[in-house]
């Protein structure tokens, strides 16, 4: 596997297999885990090339001390793509991705990033957009690979990809979780036992909501979860809504529209969760 840390070996790797074109690229930040590995999974069986990149983005974060908590994993990182079959990893610094004098694109992503993550973390999809759009300006790939954990990100994603005209497809991979229902998250590398014992209800209350949407409305299943979470020392909620999926805007009844997601984001501990489920109205 090729290891490219500078913007100029990307681009001497890049001609020099521009013949084996097409090109998947899976960009991440890095504390790999096996969702990661599907989206590589994926990328190999779509693809002649694969590339990875791994920067942890400083301008998604809106709170410094998430950023520096952030795992950094780099040699089981490394160690984990070449096993999985990736061809090369991209491992910038700072400088190669935001040189100097580098103004970001922006973007209108219209009500997408005013909600959920949006409204909770101020900037966080502006710096999301900026690395992703210049990632793919680098990288130039034919297909994209993100997790459907991150939906709103993906959804703002492939408005980017609208906006900017790319011929570029965002290939959508689902949530990998682990034996008691946790998504898998880099972030739970950090929880400590009870915070990751008490991390496993997440995903159970999710279930619990999709269950209810089928003789409860939705402001009884947002009442039901809202104390479920305040019942429960070890896990703090930040939001809970239920969305349409195209537009990410509240569903306000469950025959408003066919598809929803109920997504969620608390606190277990001091580490911050997301999570989401589909709930299709038949
Ligand atoms: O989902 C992530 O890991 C990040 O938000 C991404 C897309 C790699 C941009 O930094």
């Amino acid at each position: 596997m090729k290891i490219i840390s500078t913007v100029s070996d990307l681009s001497l790797f890049l001609n020099a297999n521009s013949k084996s074109r097409n090109l998947g690229f899976v960009p991440t930040m890095g504390a790999l885990h096996l969702g990661h590995l599907s989206l590589i999974q994926k990328a190999l069986e779509q693809n002649d090339l694969v590339l990875c990149s791994i920067f942890v983005n400083p301008t998604q974060f809106n709170n410094s001390e998430d950023l520096e908590q952030y795992p950094d994993r780099i040699q089981e990182d490394l160690k984990a793509l070449e096993e999985a079959g990736c061809h090369a990893v991209f491992t910038p610094i700072e400088s190669e991705i935001y040189p100097k004098d580098y103004v970001s694109k922006q973007y209108d992503f219209g009500l997408l990033d005013k909600v959920m993550e949006g409204e909770n973390r101020p900037g966080h999809f502006e710096g999301v957009a900026a690395v992703v759009s210049r990632l793919f300006e680098l990288v130039k790939p034919q297909k994209a690979y993100f997790g459907e954990k991150d939906f709103q990100q993906l959804t703002i994603i492939k408005s980017l990809v609208q906006q900017e005209r790319l011929n570029l497809e965002i290939v959508a991979c689902p949530i990998l979780r682990e034996s008691d229902g946790l998504a898998m998250s880099s972030r739970n590398l950090l929880l400590q036992p009870k915070a990751r014992e008490a991390a496993a209800r997440i995903y159970k209350r999710l279930l619990r909501v999709k269950r209810l949407a089928s003789n409860q409305p939705i402001p009884e299943v947002k009442k039901w979860i809202t104390q479920a979470f305040d019942e429960d020392p070890d896990l703090t909620l930040e939001y809970f809504e239920i969305v349409n999926t195209a537009d990410l805007q509240r569903s306000a009844s469950w025959s408003d529209h066919k598809d929803h997601i109920a997504c969620i984001a608390c606190y277990a501990d001091a580490i911050r969760l997301i999570d989401n489920l589909f709930i299709e109205i038949n």
